[in-house]
This record gives C-alpha cells, structure tokens and sequence, in this order.
C-alpha cells in the first residue's frame, strides 16, 4: 500500500509520515531529502543552480542512495553521506531553485518510484499524489496555519536548548522564520497541489496523535474496500 502526504513546509508531514511509519509498519520516503541532495551537489560543485540544463544533467546522472530507518532519512549522492549537510539553513534557501526545476523533478521520478516497489511506503513530499504515485490508495493533503508553521519550526530549533531563549529574540526569529515559510510558499506553489482525491487535514490546532490516528483509520478503511 502507497500512502501519500503532500503539503507546504512545517505542514507537520515529516512527523506524521515518521509516525505513520512506525505505528502501521510502514518504510517512510522523505522526497524533499532527494531535492536538497542534489542542491548540495551542484553547490558544491560550483553549478550554477540557474542553469536549468546543467542542474538537471547532474541530477540525471546523480546516484542516490537513501533508507528509510531511523528518525531522520539517511541518503547519500555517489557515495558520500549527505544526511547532516542537506539539513542546513542555506539549504533551505537554495533547495527551490533545485526543485522547480523540471528537469530535476524528471530525473529524481525512477529513484522515487523504485523505492516503492513491492513495499508497504508513506511517501512525503509536494506532489507525491498528483505525479509520483497517483494511484497510491490513500492520499493526505496536509496544510496548516503560516504562523503557526513558523512556531513549531522555531521550537522544533530549541528543543534541546539547556536554557529558555529570550522572548524577544523567540519572537524576532519566529517573524523571520514566517518570511523564510511565505518565500518558500511563494516558491514551490505550482508543485504543491492537492490530488483532487486527497483528505485534506488541517493540522493547526490538532495533535500530531489526532492526526496519525485519523490516517490510521483512514488506512483501515481503504484496506477495507
Ligand atoms: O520538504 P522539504 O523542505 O525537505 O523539501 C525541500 C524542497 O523540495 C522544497 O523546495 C520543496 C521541494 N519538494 C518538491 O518540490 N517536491 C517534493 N516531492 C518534495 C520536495
């Protein structure tokens, strides 16, 4: 069984897909791992990411390797571990360029698809439903409110803080953080859009508890039929 979740960044979907994962027995495909792998790449190789056909041929010819164990996908690019550098704030920054390029999404499709062959996956990303695997059998459009996109990914930074953080400097991070989201938002629209057959959820006010066992039922149901 496919499920996928789609949805803008700090939707929730990274947490839920863990989730899903580990209480249904599903292997979890972090797609945005596979973009920002191939941003690291052509950065450090001096690429220019506005080279659409440059860009494109080194993902093309790119052999990526990722599994999906563990609490953070690991993937590596010929070879080499990047599961910490693709993490990175200049990361974020520069990953759209990669990823509305239509050559790269091309070429990152068989890598996506293999994976999930003869496998029970929750696969995240922006278009997992309407392009990677349209015909999974259950499919979760996740969206939620900017600001509070932009709290969590803040609190998410400082869970392992030894001290609180000033509020003010809490509050002047958060307000960056909601334009870096509304940036990106703007940037990846046109690949981020509901399947038309996609439960859409909501995740603002709700727990990420809620939230997984709504899918469960939901995977419940569909085995079902
Ligand atoms: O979910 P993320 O922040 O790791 O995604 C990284 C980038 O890749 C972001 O610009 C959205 C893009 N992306 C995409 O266009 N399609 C996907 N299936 C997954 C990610």
């Amino acid at each position: 069984m496919i499920i996928a979740i789609d949805g803008p960044a700090g939707s929730g979907k990274s947490t839920v897909a863990r989730e899903v994962a580990r209480r249904f027995g599903f292997e979890k495909l972090d797609t945005g791992a596979l973009y920002r792998a191939v941003a690291v790449v052509c950065s450090e190789e001096g690429i220019d990411l506005a080279d659409l056909d440059a860009v494109a041929a080194r993902a093309e010819a790119l052999e990526l390797a990722f599994e999906a164990t563990g609490e953070a996908a690991r993937i590596a690019a010929d070879g080499r571990d990047l599961s910490d550098e693709i993490r990175t704030s200049r990361v974020d920054r520069i990953v759209s360029a990669v990823a509305t390029n239509p050559g790269v999404r091309r070429a990152l499709l068989p890598a996506q698809r293999s994976f999930a062959c003869g496998r029970d996956v929750v696969a995240e990303g922006r278009d997992i439903g309407t392009v990677v695997f349209p015909a999974a059998e259950l499919k979760v459009f996740l969206t939620a409110d900017p600001r509070e996109r932009a709290h969590r990914r803040v609190a998410q930074r400082h869970e392992h803080d030894g001290a609180p953080a000033p509020a003010g400097a809490l509050a002047r991070e958060e307000a960056e953080t909601l334009a870096d989201i509304e940036r990106r938002d703007a940037a990846d629209a046109a690949n981020t859009v509901p399947a038309a057959d996609a439960v859409r959820i909501d995740s603002t006010s709700r727990t990420i508890d809620e939230i997984v066992c709504e899918i469960g039922r939901l995977i419940a149901e569909r085995r079902a039929s």
